[in-house]
């Protein structure tokens, strides 16, 4: 009874969480913990890591532990494997842990009970505390822990593509934690902060600034700020890199040449890395991006990837350093009208003759797709063929073609996927963990890169449902044998609690949620069928297609799908071994998932699900949309059962999703049916019962606009009211049945201005609202298209439902259609 008083005092006494403080919460477990912390040892990490657990046993149990340095009873003891041999003789013998691997273990010692928490080293000792908490967070018996834990590879990192005014490319979190206005920010308690999450999945490393490097990182007068951040990472063993440009010996360092093979440029580069560090001794070393997408390179004087590579290695090399090389390197201006061409090629095409040329502290950082980052693609074949030389897989945890976290996207099923694909290289098992971690060909580095993009918004990724993301790579970083669901499981337990029902309804929702994406998104293999040429975000199908960017479907009114295969297409499958090969080169086998990346087929081509291409898609897509409307259902489900202001967040990206999905689904539906001319048989495509377009109301002030692409709107159409001062008016008479009936108003939102709107029944305002949400564009189309929903609203038969809006700035107040339909 008393324990139930006080967990309600707890309860009641909670701040409104801001999600801040992530996985890492800290909240009442009932269950006896140790009272005392006891440190052997004074390395930064090993100080780190006893606080951490002190921090932890406070939250967890309501009172602070007791710090001693030497054995008492009922304590947690934490040390190196060294320093706990040196004081407690016989307790351990941890010899053969790998550099960062963790020991977590029990025992009782001259009579006194005792918990371990030992490493490797120092920064094992840091992963072991965070381990421990993990187990006590999820509700567990440390009591009887026996647990032994290496990282799966040396290179476990974070990019953070952070430019230095303070914008993140691709991010979708806030302003950099990092920068602002050409400087690195005077408080970096977030920059501390973030390093703590990272270090408590396990991540070693974090490379601070933007992949499109801006030269003035490596100037001297900005490298002091650069060691700044360095020394908030270094207590929680995550090391700094930065990402560099290559013609930095020119553009900064006032050479007339940047050519990897002229001596002044090896000279400046070494004297550069000699500067660095002098400043922050622990520097993890370079990614550069090279000859990729208008970036400087190599081959501006004829040579190649390796000469570049090796030369910034060498400078580095003295120090320890590793130079990371990004393999995402390709034509942006291919001729799309060669049906040879082929972007998916060009990452094997352009490092496999180079297979070892790299010196050994080089790694190619190749993308887990050879296009882009796709909510679907095969895994690149580029992979299986570097035997000799040292690789990092690159996983994008900011969901820039996954729904820009306002859509709900957990990503590691797929990366699971990837990470678990077997190349069969010399038709032996080669998993993909495996051969980046350094194992299959035995090299010396290896490792997983995850471009993170976290941002000053409280709860670091704008959708506090992310955040298991970035929890997973990491833990997949360190274990990729875990399961997506297992990974789900212990980051909902940490950030929401061990109530049953929250742990199966949020996991269920995380485990669901990239297939549904994928299904209102795009398909059996196209990739994310977004507007490519802009924000990556809502649908744009056809920017695909006709240009440089080679990001192709090769559609047109009789079938779909980019030919790949060695026989008739661009022989990408071939770059495969030999029965990957096979697998995707015949029909019979190729999956339905990526029938379309590797086969141009006619809508009417049957797949293995026993549907043609075209009713797939239909299906998929209605199937999808609904299942996003029922995420919004499930989550409101969790109400009183979690922190209310983290539970109103997340229901109105929720919220959002849903509507967006409707967007989707609606979008490819219409263009389909448009370019294939084949019928949806269960009749939904191109029928929208309950709805009436915009253009077709009784319009006052209002004028009508085509909307580009024409798929974003429903009708391709929109009406729009640009009169400054003017308020616009749309109606229609309700001619159903009377009853209780949902209205969605579908209008749409640029970040241009804060357009006013107003919905009316008769002579009822039945809701006010103002478009101030901050989609990325200031066009009409699916980036901006959004809606407000009314539900259970009582109509009668012939109201007049009217719809006002009154422009703002460059916001027209645009209307797209409203939808009556029965409460469901
Ligand atoms: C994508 C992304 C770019 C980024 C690039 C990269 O193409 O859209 O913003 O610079 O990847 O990985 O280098």
């Amino acid at each position: 009874m008393r324990r139930a008083l006080w967990l309600l005092m707890l309860v009641s006494l909670a701040k409104a969480e801001t999600g801040r403080e992530a996985w890492l919460r800290y909240r009442a477990i009932p269950t006896p913990l140790p009272s005392v912390v006891v440190r052997f040892g004074d390395e930064p990490e090993v100080i780190a890591a006893a606080k951490e657990v002190s921090r932890a046993l406070e939250g967890f149990s309501g009172k602070a532990p007791l710090s001693r340095q030497s054995l008492v009873d009922n304590s947690v003891v934490l040390a190196t494997a060294r320093s706990l041999t040196n004081h407690l003789p016989g307790v351990s013998s941890l010899t053969d842990l790998e550099a960062g691997g963790y020991w977590l273990g029990t025992s009782t010692v001259k009579g006194k009970r005792v918990s371990f928490i030992s490493g490797s080293d120092s920064a094992g000792v840091l992963h072991g505390a965070f381990a421990w908490i993990r187990h006590v967070a999820a509700g567990e018996n440390v009591a009887r822990l026996n647990e032994k834990s290496d990282p799966a590879a040396p290179i476990r990192w974070v990019n953070e593509w952070d430019n230095l005014d303070g914008t993140i490319e691709r991010g979708y979190g806030g302003r950099s934690i990092f920068f602002e206005n050409n400087n690195v920010v005077a408080d970096l308690t977030r920059g501390g902060e973030y390093a703590r999450l990272l270090s408590s999945v396990g991540i070693n490393g974090c490379t601070v600034n933007n992949v499109n490097a801006n030269p003035r990182a490596l100037t001297s007068e900005f490298l002091p700020q650069i060691a700044r951040i360095a020394e908030v990472f270094r207590p929680w063993g995550v090391k700094l890199s930065l990402s560099v440009d290559f013609a930095s010996p020119k553009t900064i360092g006032g050479l007339d040449t940047f050519d990897p093979e002229d001596g002044r440029v090896v000279e400046w580069w070494k004297a550069k890395a000699d500067e660095i560090y002098r400043l922050i001794p622990d520097f993890a070393g370079f990614v550069l991006k090279a000859d990729s997408e208008g970036r400087a390179g190599p081959a501006t004087y004829g040579r190649t990837h390796a000469q570049a590579a090796n030369l910034l290695a060498r400078a580095l090399k003295p120090h320890g350093g590793v130079l990371v090389y990004r393999g995402f390197v390709y034509d942006h201006h291919a001729d799309w009208r060669d049906l040879k061409k082929d972007r998916a090629r060009a990452a094997y095409d352009n490092f496999q003759p180079l297979n070892g040329q790299f010196d050994d502290n080089v790694l190619v950082q190749v993308k887990y797709g050879p296009i882009d980052f796709q909510a679907r693609e095969p895994v690149s074949p580029l992979i299986g063929a570097l035997s000799k030389t040292n690789q990092t897989l690159e996983l994008q945890i900011t969901q820039e073609y996954t729904g820009q976290q306002r859509h709900l996207c957990y990503l590691a099923p797929m990366w699971k996927q990837v990470l678990d694909f077997d190349l069969r290289v010399g038709n032996e098992r080669t998993p993909v963990n495996e051969i980046v971690a350094g194992k299959t060909f035995r090299r010396p580095l290896g490792g997983f890169v995850g471009v993170a993009n976290v941002g000053r918004d409280e709860n670091w990724l704008g959708h506090d449902l992310a955040m298991a993301n970035l929890y997973a790579f990491g833990r997949l970083a360190w274990q990729p044998s875990l399961s997506a669901e297992e990974i789900a499981q212990e980051w909902t337990r940490q950030s929401f609690g061990n109530d049953k029902r929250v742990v199966s309804a949020i996991t269920g929702l995380e485990l669901d949620s990239w297939r549904v994406y994928e299904g209102y998104t795009g398909p059996l293999g196209l990739g994310t069928l977004t507007d490519i040429l802009r924000g990556h975000y809502g649908p744009g199908i056809e920017s695909a297609e006709r240009n440089g960017w080679g990001q192709w479907i090769r559609a047109d009114h009789e079938g779909i799908g980019m030919d790949r295969t060695v026989a008739t297409g661009t022989g990408f499958i071939g770059q495969y071994p030999r029965e990957v090969a096979h697998m995707y080169e015949s029909l019979r086998e190729c999956p339905d998932e990526l029938v379309l990346f590797m086969h141009h087929l006619p809508y009417t081509y049957v797949l293995h699900s026993g549907k043609t291409i075209v009713q797939d898609v239909y299906d998929s897509h209605y199937q999808a949309a609904e299942a996003a409307q029922q995420f919004a259902i499930r989550w409101k489900a969790l109400e009183g059962l979690i922190d209310e202001a983290t539970f109103a967040r997340v229901m109105n990206r929720l919220d959002y999703q849903a509507g967006h999905a409707i967007v989707w689904r609606d979008a490819i539906c219409s263009w389909l049916l448009k370019e294939s001319g084949i019928p949806d048989s269960k009749g939904r495509a191109g029928h929208f019962p309950g709805r009436t377009e915009a253009e077709s109301m009784t319009l006052s002030g209002y004028t009508v606009k085509d909307v580009t692409p024409w798929e974003d709107a429903s009708g391709g159409k929109a009406v729009t009211c640009e009169a400054p001062n003017q308020k616009c008016t749309a109606s229609f008479t309700f001619a159903g049945t009377p009853g209780l009936y949902d209205i969605v108003v579908q209008y749409f939102d640029v970040n241009d201005g804060e357009a006013r709107f107003q919905l009316n029944v008769g002579d009822r305002v039945l809701r006010a609202w103002i478009a101030n949400d901050h989609f990325p564009t200031k066009a009409l189309n699916g980036d901006s298209s959004t809606r407000v929903t009314l539900r259970k609203v009582r109509l009668k038969t012939n109201e007049i439902i009217k719809v006002e809006s009154s422009p703002d700035g460059n916001d027209p107040g645009a209307l797209d259609y409203v939808e009556v339909m029965p409460s469901r």
